[in-house]
């Protein structure tokens, strides 16, 4: 195909986060075909960019790279599912410039998005299709699994073990060597000091329970 390029990149998801994407995209330097977006009407512009069609048109587009650009880690696995059933996209992984980190001392999966003023130090592992957004810090040794959404500005202590499909709410801080077991959420501006219950909301400081959440 003639408009084929490398650097062509299609952002499943034109919501605020889509938009941030672009953004983040831009700096990089990739050409950004444009968006799939099941709710917006194929052909609307977005950011200066355009809906292309429906998440399911995927494979129009399949000399692009991927990226998947919805905080909710139920709702991104559902569409990765969603798209991987026609076949495998080929998904690209995004490093803001401006976050702090260095490649062999850091090992992050294909779809994962990592935005700009975030640090990451030794020793870490960051799963796929994670999104860790702007300005946080994640320390020595910690494991992320998949499907995981950073807010912006959460602190992860050194050995922190989040497991998939955790949703960490912004401005939120984890002690060291805590463990936050797979689908649970924490909303924003806790402070977490023991280890949390799978597919379960907490928020505060003390922490309390809000409710149980769906099996992730
Ligand atoms: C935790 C959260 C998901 C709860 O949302 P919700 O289910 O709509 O909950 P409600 O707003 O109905 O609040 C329920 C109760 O929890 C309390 N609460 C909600 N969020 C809280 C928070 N972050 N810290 C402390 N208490 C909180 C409310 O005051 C309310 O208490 P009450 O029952 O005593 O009145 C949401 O508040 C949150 O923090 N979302 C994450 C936001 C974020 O970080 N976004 C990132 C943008 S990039």
């Amino acid at each position: 195909m003639d408009h084929e390029n490398s650097s062509d990149l299609v952002i499943v998801g034109a919501s605020g986060f889509g938009k941030e994407v672009a953004w983040l995209s831009r700096r990089l330097g990739l050409n950004v075909k444009g968006f799939l977006d099941d709710g917006i009407e194929p052909g609307s512009i977005v950011f200066n960019y355009p809906v292309l069609g429906r998440i399911l048109d995927w494979p129009e587009y399949s000399f692009c790279k991927f990226v998947i650009a919805i905080a909710s880690p139920r709702v991104r696995k559902i569409v990765v599912e969603k798209m991987s059933q026609v076949r495998s996209p080929d998904f690209a992984t995004l490093v803001d410039p401006a976050a702090i980190l260095e490649d062999d001392s850091l090992d992050i999966g294909p779809g994962t998005i990592v935005c700009a003023g975030t640090i990451c130090t030794a020793d870490i592992v960051i799963g796929s299709h994670c999104i860790v957004n702007k300005a946080c810090s994640i320390g020595h040794d910690v494991k992320i699994g998949e499907f995981v959404t950073i807010s912006p500005k959460v602190m992860l202590g050194g050995s922190v073990l989040i497991e998939h499909g955790v949703e960490i709410g912004a401005m939120t801080a984890v002690q060291q060597g805590v463990k936050v077991s797979q689908g649970a959420m924490i909303g924003m501006g806790s402070v977490i000091r023991k280890n949390l219950p799978a597919n379960t909301l907490v928020v505060g400081n003390p922490p309390k329970t809000l409710r149980k959440l769906k099996e992730f």
